[in-house]
């Protein structure tokens, strides 16, 4: 007989189901013990709660171990291309050479995006966040594209909708670049690949059609956008799910997600990060002034790109990324205080108790950052990076919800309100 659990809930039994994944994790299945008994389970911000079957990403956060579709996220860093490790995660298996090919090509017919996109930029006030632009662009593309709102209407539709997804996605980012520089944006170049091609239209200039990037920065560009493809059921994957599960658009769905990502305590951390090691560079530089105040409870400062949700021995992506990051700054001969400062830092805190016995290690925001200030990119920039490399898991993880006709998510509460009680009228109040 499978193996089953007991809970015993006002002296009465209950027998649930217990589910096992291929990787020997284990689960409760509680979806009938509402039904059963009454009771719901409790768990804020789902530390302990499985909200679906996945088939696309594996880790172990006490291991440190994370592999998509079966691959090892050091293998697929170290020997594929970010379009490679997309065609995985979308379908499952690696590439053919010629699968490879035709999904290139694919995506190179849609990298160009309508001229009325453009017109978006003139409603954005000067200054405005990157990621509420990029928001507001991938959402506004289900406006021009009304015959792929239906997520169930037909499968070329669908494909159609992810390859756009993913051939418009750099080509806006870069849009947003050269917008807030006020220079003429650069169109996509479908014989470059697609980092490059990338590069090109954020760095180059249209007077400049010879400019080629260093071929470190390229493949250190690929690496960082492998190593944030996917991450299975983060805020912002399972927000993709939830929207999506309401069986609301593609775009719509994606959108949601990079306003999840947003947020400081998920990719927005990346540019939290560089801000607060600017902050004590500005403020004299005294790393352990800002690690005591990290540890004192009485103070809300936290040490950004510290720590993860579920990584509590080390985070492999940071491992990775922490190796491209130094090989950038030599060969970009790279000396910035600020990086002086975040060396300390890592070092400070990866041997003081209050972080070890916490578990708290650098994460992957901590090096992408550093990286991404080598390269050039602006501050506010940062997570629209982690979003372009993190598309195709979204899109993966909102598939694999359609496929399996997930139902709409939906949680439970545990209301802790006021009791029944009569209307006050106005006068009596
Ligand atoms: N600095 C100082 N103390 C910290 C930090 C930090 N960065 N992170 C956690 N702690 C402490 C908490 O105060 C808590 O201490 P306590 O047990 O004495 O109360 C303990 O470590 C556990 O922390 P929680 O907040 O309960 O852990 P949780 O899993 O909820 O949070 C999170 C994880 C949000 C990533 C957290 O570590 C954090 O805020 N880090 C900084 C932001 C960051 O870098 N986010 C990026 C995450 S990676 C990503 O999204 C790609």
């Amino acid at each position: 007989m499978s193996e089953t659990a007991k809970i015993i809930l006002e002296g009465k039994e209950y027998e649930l189901p217990v589910i096992t994944g291929s990787e020997g994790e284990k689960a409760i299945d509680i979806s009938n013990l509402r039904g059963l008994s009454g009771y719901i389970t409790m768990d804020e911000g789902y530390k302990n709660t499985g909200s679906t079957l996945s088939a696309v990403t594996f880790l172990d956060g006490e291991l440190g171990i994370l592999r998509h579709r079966g691959y090892s996220i050091e293998d697929l860093a170290d020997n594929c291309t970010f379009l490679e490790v997309a065609y995985l995660l979308l379908k499952g298996e690696l590439p053919t050479e010629s699968e490879l090919a035709d999904f290139e090509h694919k995506i190179t017919e849609h990298t160009l995006v309508n001229e009325g996109l453009e017109g978006m930029f003139k409603a954005f006030p000067t200054g405005s966040h990157p990621m509420g632009q990029l928001s507001s662009m991938i959402s506004a593309l289900s406006l021009f594209y009304p015959k792929s709102l239906n997520p169930h209407r037909d499968e070329d539709a669908i494909s159609r909708t992810i390859i756009r997804l993913i051939a418009k996605m750099p080509t806006i980012c870069a849009m947003i670049y050269k917008k807030r520089n006020g220079h003429p944006i650069v169109f996509p170049n479908n014989y470059l690949d697609y980092v490059t091609n990338y590069l090109n239209m954020t760095f180059g200039q249209v007077t400049d059609p010879n400019y080629t990037p260093d071929p470190v920065i390229v493949n250190a560009m690929n690496k960082l956008l492998i190593l944030h493809a996917d991450h299975e059921q983060n805020c912002s994957a399972s927000t993709v799910r939830m929207v999506g599960s309401s069986q609301s658009n593609l775009y719509s769905s994606i959108s949601a997600g990079i306003n999840a990502l947003w947020g400081p305590l998920h990719g927005g951390a990346n540019q939290e990060v560089l801000e607060m090691l600017e902050h004590i560079k500005n403020d004299g530089g005294d790393v352990t002034k800002w690690i005591n105040k990290a540890k004192d409870k009485n103070d809300p400062f936290r040490l950004m790109g510290f720590g993860h949700r579920v990584y509590k021995n080390f985070d492999p992506r940071a491992k990775i990324i922490k190796k491209a990051c130094d090989e950038v700054l030599e060969k970009l001969g790279v000396n910035d205080p600020v990086l002086e400062i975040a060396k300390k830092l890592e070092e400070v805190a990866l041997s003081d108790p209050y972080f070890v016995d916490r578990k708290l290690f650098p994460n992957v925001d901590f090096y992408s950052g550093i990286i991404y200030r080598a390269l050039g990119f602006p501050t506010d920039f940062f997570t629209i990076l982690f979003a372009l490399g993190r598309l195709p898991g979204w899109i993966s993880q909102w598939q694999e919800m359609r496929l399996e006709k997930q139902p709409i998510a939906r949680p439970r509460q545990i209301y802790t309100g006021q009791a029944p009680r009569e209307f006050v009228p106005m006068e009596k109040r």
